[in-house]
């Protein structure tokens, strides 16, 4: 089959990308190369992917309507999986805008696309940060979340509600996966693994916010991958989400571990990875920020009979190699696909 990946030579966008070029299919990839975290990251993603004969690489932003446009008048794709956003949290409080853009413009772009093209399935990155500061755990994808507490959150909800709109005006089939905190090699450098890894390794402090009384859900990417791809084959059928709402062909999944992790555990894990013990500066919660995430997995499990379940250590133990032994050695200058990722 032939598919489009947006957000390819982002950290989830490589490895679905890789999985599918795997299982022989031909990809399209498509990313604005955007200078949010080092650029440098993304070229060594994309050294991973160009060997693949089936793999095509196109420069383009979301936002850009007619490049959009002409990208699905040209070529037919069989499914979409949307992964391109800006991401994080905290960069939603300094830019707001890129947000809007990339999210809800790009959202948009790609619906519009997809409909007209009459795609078999759009499968669209949500996210636990809708959940807000919801306190019934596990969350659930029937609990409410209509309360954001950061811009992030805000538009990835508006992104489901999007798409629901248009599976149902159209009878687009679309899937969106809330996940939560991913991690391992390739990942990202504005997340804490890696911001921790990196201070560690360097002999820096660590900041450690609302004093380590915090937990997250982290969920390894092969665990995320293995999800994405079996979920890109159910396909929604027409179906009310809750009694009395009207019918579409639209499914949210959580994607994560069920297994909160409380941030002390997450920084011995990486001490113990890096076989050093971290400074550590206690700082307050920042604003955006949740306590807590918790995924229930049952929904996930029930349809694909497999749900995330990588412990910590093992994860971060993966990641802290890839961190030293691919990207500190070599991989910053990757331009040629030699540097290969061990996951
Ligand atoms: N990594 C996580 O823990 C996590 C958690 C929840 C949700 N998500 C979501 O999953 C998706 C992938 O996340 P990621 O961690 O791989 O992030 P990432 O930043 O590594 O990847 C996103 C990619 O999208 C590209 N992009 C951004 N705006 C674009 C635009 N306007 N046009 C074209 N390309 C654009 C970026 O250049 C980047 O390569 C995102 O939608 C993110 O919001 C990620």
């Amino acid at each position: 089959m032939k598919y489009l990946v947006t957000g390819t030579a982002g950290f989830i966008g490589l490895h679905v990308s890789l999985r599918l070029l795997r299982e022989g299919h031909e990809v399209v990839g498509l990313d604005n190369m955007n200078s949010y975290y080092d650029p440098a990251l993304k070229t060594y993603r994309l050294a991973q992917l160009n060997p693949y004969e089936r793999f095509t690489f196109l420069e383009l932003d979301l936002t850009d309507r007619q490049g959009i446009a002409e990208l699905f008048r040209g070529e037919h794709f069989d499914r979409v999986i949307h992964l391109a956003a800006q991401a994080g949290v905290r960069h939603s409080l300094k830019a707001p805008f890129d947000y809007v853009d990339s999210n809800l413009v790009g959202m948009m772009t790609i619906l519009e696309g997809c409909r007209h093209q009459q795609v078999e399935h759009l499968v669209f990155a949500s996210s636990s940060s809708v959940y807000g500061m919801n306190s019934t755990i596990p969350f659930s994808e029937t609990d409410s979340v209509d309360y954001p507490v950061s811009l992030y959150a805000a538009t990835k909800k508006s992104c489901e509600l999007m798409a629901h709109s248009y599976a149902h005006l159209y009878g687009l089939p679309v899937t969106g996966l809330r996940f939560f905190t991913v991690y391992g090699p390739g990942g990202r450098p504005d997340m804490a693994p890696w911001l921790f890894t990196e201070a560690i390794v360097n002999d820096q402090p660590i900041k450690v916010f609302n004093h380590g009384e915090m937990a997250r859900d982290f969920t390894y990417i092969d665990d995320v991958v293995e999800c994405v791809a079996r979920l890109q084959n159910v396909i929604p059928g027409w179906q009310r989400q809750e009694e009395g709402t009207a019918r579409a062909p639209y499914k949210i999944y959580n994607v994560g571990n069920h297994q909160p992790v409380e941030l002390k555990r997450f920084i011995a894990a990486i001490e113990q990875s890096c076989g050093k013990t971290a400074e550590k500066i206690y700082l307050d919660m920042q604003p955006g920020d949740v306590l807590k995430t918790y995924a229930d997995t049952s929904r996930l499990n029930a349809v694909i009979s497999y749900a995330p379940q990588r412990s910590i250590e093992q994860g971060v133990e993966h990641f802290v190699r890839w961190y030293q032994d691919s990207w500190l050695s070599g991989g910053r200058d990757a331009d040629d696909g030699r540097h290969k990722l061990r996951c």
